[in-house]
């Protein structure tokens, strides 16, 4: 059998196969055989390739990112876990493009201290957003350096972020577009400038927005709080953390007023839960690392340049269109109460929390003694029942709400709010002094001026009716 192989493979002349004699006849038997033999190498090869190929097909199907949304999520970025949300409500971490001799000396310049003795260097995320853009203006007024981070996601309209931002470009901060889960982007920062603070107010805001994007709340409040801990536990030095918790980690307690010390156990919305996680994340970097960390539950924020996804500014919204609004009542036609907290007095505690922060104490990711870990509540302890709230709008507007008395419904909304500030005011020397009047007559002056500039021009009255 030995002997059929042929001489020159390549030069073999197939012939046409006899079947049906197969058994009788030698010569075709020799021939089928010469083929078999001829062909088994390649046969072999065949094999192998299809097993790879097959093997790198299921490796690609296993795959958690296909290689198309990963060129798609932007460059350079990384996060210590992974991208966010998922579904239609699916973010990536599409960060603009970032780095460069240019880009690195806008971050210095708008970084560098312009005080001495004693100016901060601060690192603002969510500096587009309401609480942001109040906090980097009045820290860069006072001669800090102050760079700030934000994603401009469309949570709600984009456009009032890119409104906020060419706000602060004209006061001289630079608000660099990226995400806090962007690992790459936020050691970066940390080497282009040596931070003294942190002022962390990133976050994904809202209670009910919670039933339809739950995944945003774990992205922005629990992995991205991770990711800029991580960054800031590696930064040499460490800079002081000072972030914004929410009095929703209070959730169903009934008692008044909420004080520091008072159980936070249970959320009644995941955004709550998210806050108080972050809470608990806090005082882990805290106790490992060394970091100094202070969280600030704030009570409802209102002002000139706020977030349209919360009740007086959609009430002010709804009232000028003629629309109806719904406000809420607790069972049994129980009252709703809120602890509104003018934005100028909650700017005060932000910055009194980043002037008494002590410093961090640990060095090259390893703690070198104990830090100070710090919560406050910032409120303005004199809740008012949300029905008084539309009666200032309605004299400011000069219109009357068309309103629906509606029982709350269970997603995620508490019945009251009320701070007890004594800690805050006895260690950060915190005294709100803006009551609802006079902060809602700034609010609607704010937004007619933004909205209606004609209406502002053309109507002395309603103009008149809002400038303080
Ligand atoms: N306004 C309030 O009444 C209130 C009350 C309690 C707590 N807080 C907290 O205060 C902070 C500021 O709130 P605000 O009212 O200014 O909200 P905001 O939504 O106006 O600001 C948050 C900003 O963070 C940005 N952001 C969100 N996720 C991000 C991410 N992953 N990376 C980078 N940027 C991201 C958003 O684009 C937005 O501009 C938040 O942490 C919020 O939870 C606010």
């Amino acid at each position: 059998m030995m002997d059929v192989a042929p001489s020159s493979p390549g030069k073999f002349k197939m012939d046409k196969p006899h079947h049906h004699h197969f058994h009788h006849h030698p010569s075709t038997a020799r021939l089928l055989l010469l083929r078999w033999h001829h062909y088994f190498p390649l046969s072999k090869f065949a094999i192998w390739a299809f097993f790879a190929i097959a093997l790198f097909a299921v490796l690609f199907l296993l795959s958690p990112r296909a290689p198309s949304d990963a060129a798609d999520s932007g460059s350079p970025s990384s996060s210590i876990l992974g991208g966010g949300g998922g579904g239609e409500h699916r973010r990536s971490l599409r960060t603009a493009s970032w780095g460069g001799p240019d880009w690195e000396k806008r971050v210095r310049s708008s970084a560098r201290i312009r005080r001495q003795p004693g100016g901060l260097s601060v690192l603002v995320t969510g500096a587009a957003g309401f609480v942001g853009t109040h906090v980097s203006a009045a820290l860069k007024k006072r001669g800090d350096g102050v760079l700030g981070l934000d994603c401009f996601n469309d949570y709600y309209d984009p456009s009032l972020k890119r409104a906020r931002q060419a706000l602060l470009k004209r006061a001289g901060v630079f608000v660099v577009e990226g995400d806090v889960n962007d690992a790459l982007l936020l050691r970066k920062l940390f080497d282009v400038v040596l931070f003294t603070h942190v002022m962390h107010l990133a976050a994904q805001a809202g209670v009910r927005y919670a039933m339809i994007n739950p995944a945003s709340y774990v992205h922005s409040n629990v992995a991205g709080l991770v990711s800029l801990l991580e960054a800031a536990k590696s930064a040499d030095p460490q800079p002081a953390i000072v972030w914004a918790s929410s009095s929703s980690v209070y959730g169903l307690n009934s008692k008044v007023p909420f004080s520091e010390s008072d159980r936070t156990d249970r959320p009644a919305s995941l955004y709550a839960a998210t806050k108080k996680a972050g809470e608990e994340i806090a005082h882990v970097y805290n106790h490992i690392y060394g970091l100094s960390i202070t969280g600030l539950r704030f009570f409802t924020v209102y002002g000139p340049w706020g977030r349209p996804d919360m009740a007086y500014f959609f009430f002010a919204r709804d009232i000028l269109r003629g629309k109806p609004i719904s406000i809420f009542e607790g069972p049994g036609h129980a009252t709703v109460f809120r602890d509104f907290t003018y934005i100028d007095d909650i700017v005060r505690g932000c910055v009194a929390a980043l002037n008494t922060a002590g410093k961090s104490t640990g060095r090259g990711g390893k703690k070198r003694g104990p830090a100070p870990l710090r919560v406050y509540n910032l409120g303005n302890t004199s809740p008012v029942p949300v029905a008084d709230l539309v009666s200032i709008l309605e004299k400011l507007l000069g219109v009357k709400a068309v309103r629906k008395v509606v029982k709350m419904p269970r997603n995620g909304d508490v019945q009251f709010t009320h701070a007890n500030i004594t800690l805050a005011r006895r260690e950060l020397g915190y005294h709100p002094t803006t009551d609802l009047r006079t902060g809602l007559k700034r609010f609607v002056r704010w937004y007619l001026q933004y909205y209606h500039p004609n209406l502002v021009k053309k109507s002395g009255s309603k103009g008149g009716s809002t400038s303080s």
